[in-house]
């Protein structure tokens, strides 16, 4: 995702950039003849600079975020994204490829747009073909059959999708169990939908799920658990046993599964199961993915939501309200992505393995404790033996003195003492991009260490 979020569409305000601005003067920047208030926000993690028109003599506008959203105002995203291009960095915090998508799609892209007949509001929905082509590849993952018209609704990626389940199932006071640590729309999105997040937390270096920990959040108020699998930022792949008790606890508490499954072709080690194809589970559950990771695409956000009929009425009706229809030539052009033959994922996997290779020994060889991945296009490793105090110093330090951004990955839980050894790199990055980083871990993060011992 664009910036060194990696993540979902968001506005980020950061109040830390406005109150140094603001301490400039009053918090108002003049300019001859208009006063401007100049609010430093992030756009998916990207540092954005906005000029505000203000009034003469007026107090300068006041940030107002709604009650749903104060918490997730103020983001170390913003605070990182302006160090690193102010030093320069190799940015191996974002979470979205540093090269494009195939040309197949790319062109299908093109064809669509100037056919003609494709660049108004498609079905709500999704274009008939995109719903099918869907079918098929669910079909083809899982093993079950669904109906297209009456199972699967398109959705502008699954940032949508997370949204639409949400906002179209869960009521407010409900909760919702999520793993930590968790992408971080999770929380946003529950918080917007009035419900309650209940965290279960997944330790390094296993990150397996803690049975009795997750027993004891099931009550009769969860109305869902979110699964991530592959899971960002861990890498793990949940195995089969660790998605039959989450089944097992559904469906005795009687609650709803959502499964975002967004990196499911990236899967190194293990199998990836889906949830969904577990016995009993289907009825009860939203199977969420998206074209952007598998395609090198994340720019179109492309994404759905697979479920039974009586759940696809209430993410249909969020979808309808909230975007109602995606981008329309996209979406013809990810029928034929969706078509791609099985050699396309045979070499996805082998040029993602080459990256992890690359990444993952070079964070090996410079003394960190890496987590090698299972999935996805993250690695998490723990930063202790370099001896900061937390992530956040750790990642600042690595952006100011070896010029490389990574993410800290205290953001992604609840309690940010969770994950304060921890660091995330993503490794979707060009061969060269990502030899280059190791090459200065090796040499600058070595010799500063070394020196400061
Ligand atoms: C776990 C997870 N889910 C969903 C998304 C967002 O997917 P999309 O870009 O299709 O909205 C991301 C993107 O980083 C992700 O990591």
């Amino acid at each position: 995702m664009p910036g060194l979020a990696s993540f979902a569409p968001c506005l980020r305000f950061s109040s830390s950039a406005w109150s140094r601005r603001a301490s400039r003067k009053g918090g108002i920047l003049s300019s001859p003849g208009v006063t401007m208030a100049s609010l430093s926000l992030s756009i998916n993690g990207v540092a954005q600079e906005s000029a505000m028109p203000a009034s003469q003599n007026s107090d300068p506008p006041r940030v107002q975020v709604a009650k749903r959203l104060e918490q997730f105002k103020t983001t170390i995203f913003t605070e990182i994204s302006i160090l690193a291009s102010k030093h320069n960095a190799i940015n191996l915090g974002q979470g979205f490829p540093n090269f494009d998508g195939p040309e197949f799609v790319k062109n299908a892209a093109i064809e669509a747009i100037r056919d003609g007949g494709k660049n108004q509001y498609a079905r709500g929905f999704g274009v008939p073909q995109l719903n099918a082509a869907i079918a098929e590849s669910f079909n083809k993952e899982s093993g079950i059959v669904v109906d297209p018209e009456t199972h699967v609704t398109v959705t502008s990626g699954c940032t949508e999708a997370i949204a639409a389940t949400v906002l179209g199932l869960v009521n407010p006071g409900d909760e919702i169990i999520v793993f930590e640590p968790f992408y971080d729309s999770y929380q946003a999105t529950v918080s917007m939908s009035g419900a309650i997040l209940k965290t279960v937390t997944m330790r390094a270096p296993e990150f397996a799920v803690p049975e009795e920990e997750l027993r004891a959040a099931f009550s009769s108020k969860t109305r869902a658990i979110l699964v991530n699998t592959p899971h960002n930022p861990t890498g793990k792949v949940f195995p089969r046993h660790e998605l039959e008790l989450i089944a097992s606890l559904c469906k005795e508490h009687n609650t709803l599964a959502f499964c975002d499954e967004v990196y499911n072709k990236l899967v190194f080690k293990g199998e990836h199961v889906s949830l969904a194809s577990l016995d009993g589970m289907y009825e009860r559950t939203v199977t969420m993915n998206s074209l952007g990771k598998t395609f090198s695409l994340t720019g179109w956000k492309i994404g759905w939501a697979v479920a039974p009929p009586h759940l696809t009425r209430g993410i249909r009706l969020a979808h309808s309200y909230l975007t109602f229809a995606t981008a329309t030539p996209l979406q013809w052009a990810s029928v034929e992505a969706l078509r791609a033959p099985d050699s396309f994922y045979a070499e996805l996997i082998k040029s993602y393995s080459a990256k992890k290779d690359i990444l993952v020994e070079g964070l090996n060889s410079v003394g960190f404790e890496v987590y090698e991945p299972e999935g996805t296009y993250f690695v998490m490793v723990d930063h202790t033996p370099f001896g900061f105090e937390n992530d956040v110093a750790f990642c600042k330090y690595l952006i100011e003195e070896v010029g490389i951004a990574a993410i800290p990955p205290s953001v992604f839980y609840t309690n940010p003492e969770d994950g304060k050894n921890l660091v995330r790199f993503a490794f979707c990055k060009d061969e060269e991009t990502l030899k280059t980083a190791v090459e200065r871990l090796r040499t600058k993060l070595k010799k500063a260490v070394s020196l400061s011992s």
